[in-house]
């Protein structure tokens, strides 16, 4: 099966799973197979591997948009007719392009000054996974792009990133934050009464947050926080709304162990539930078929051709080694089998392997290889 269609017919693929099965990797190589095919494609990463930005010829990834040079994808002899531009995702810098949408001048200035914020806008929870899909939104419908590949932030919980929005409505809908409002406001700016103190003591537990200039920090953001509220409020809606929009295509990544698929699976049951589509499942690092067993004169032949001496036994150990293959081939499959649950029903997801290249993916060539596993023709 082909990720084709999906590239042909959408504006934004997602790609989610746990950290570690290859999904920031699997991004960039959708990226690559988009432009192969004409699209003008953002790529926006999250924790790329530095040697990804090195095979795409960048030092780094950077927060501002890189255009890969045309000429790297000549020398790895891939035929791209579109574009791959990258981008690494700015938490606190979409945070901040979000106040200044929102908040009056003032405001904005002393937001942005405010330490508590600091605090907030990188590394509160949830905070990464809500601007992932700020920006998502943002840029869905910049004409400059014709698809847009988002990796999605490396929680412990692969599902964080989907409830960011409804979790950043309730937080500032709860009755807990009209309370911290009301607690604040009447004492105007700097003076923290005693509802506010206890209000204080109980969201110190949101961090290691202690020490004179907490309580006045936090009362200050609280009250400005306000001011831009119905703002950010009605564009956290937006940006949910989008997240399901007939545009926006889910992809799966997991790898072939148990652990990782257990987790796609429940993801899968996530997307189900939130009535958003499951369009497609990467396996990626699958062991290879190791094809059919050699004779023991084969394997010798074959060192031979190629200079290799081996120790008395050594036909038999390539021989034990090729078994391992097998094996592994076979462990492979039978862990897959449970991705079998997904494929029942009307929507199917499409389902595409990636084989476990030799090392890591360092260079275009390697990133190709995984692009072509992912889109065939
Ligand atoms: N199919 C593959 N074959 C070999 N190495 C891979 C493959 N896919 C990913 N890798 C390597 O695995 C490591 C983790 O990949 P990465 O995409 O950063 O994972 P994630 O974003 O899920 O944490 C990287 O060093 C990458 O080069
Ligand atoms: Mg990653």
């Amino acid at each position: 099966m082909s990720l084709r269609p999906l590239i042909a017919s959408r504006r934004v693929i997602l790609c989610v799973g746990c950290g570690g099965v290859g999904k920031t990797t699997t991004a960039a190589a959708i990226g690559l197979a988009a432009a192969a095919q004409g699209k003008r494609t953002l790529c926006l990463t999250v924790d790329p591997a530095r040697r990804l930005a090195e095979s795409l010829g960048l030092s780094e990834m950077k927060h501002e948009m890189q255009a890969v040079d045309s000429e790297r994808f000549r020398e790895a002899g891939v035929d791209v007719t579109g574009s791959l531009t990258v981008m690494m995702l700015d938490t606190k810098g979409t945070f901040d392009e979000l106040v200044a949408r929102y908040a009056s001048p003032e405001t904005r200035e002393r937001i942005l000054r405010n330490t508590l914020y600091r605090y907030i806008s990188t590394s509160l929870a949830g905070t990464a996974e809500y601007m992932a899909m700020e920006k998502l939104y943002a840029l869905r419908t910049d004409p400059r792009w014709d698809l847009i590949v988002i990796d999605t932030p490396p929680t412990t919980n692969a599902l964080d990133f989907l409830d960011a929005p409804e979790r950043m409505i309730e937080a500032l809908d709860s009755p807990v934050f009209r309370w911290l409002v009301s607690a604040f406001e009447p004492s105007g700016k700097l003076s923290v009464n005693l509802l506010a103190r206890g209000a204080a003591a109980a969201l110190r537990g949101m961090g290691r947050l202690t020490g004179t200039g907490f309580l006045e920090a936090l009362a200050e953001l609280i009250v400005l926080l306000n001011d831009m509220l119905g703002g950010f409020r009605a564009r956290a809606n937006e940006v949910q709304k989008a997240l399901r929009g007939p545009d926006v295509a889910y992809v799966l990544v997991t790898s072939p162990d148990p652990l990782s698929i257990r987790e796609i699976l429940y993801f899968a049951e996530r997307l189900r539930e939130l009535s958003m589509p499951r369009d497609a499942v990467i396996v990626n690092r699958m062991h290879r078929d190791p094809g059919a067993r050699p004779s023991p004169e084969a394997v010798r032949a074959e060192l031979a051709a190629r200079g290799v001496k081996l120790e008395a036994d050594g036909e038999t150990r390539v021989l034990r080694a090729f078994e391992d293959e097998v094996r592994q081939r076979d462990l492979d499959r039978r862990h897959l089998g449970a991705l079998e649950a997904l494929e029942v029903g009307e929507q199917r997801p499409l389902r595409v392997s990636v084989p476990a290249l030799i090392g890591d993916v360092h260079d275009l060539r390697a990133l190709a290889k995984v692009s072509a596993a992912l889109a065939p023709l």
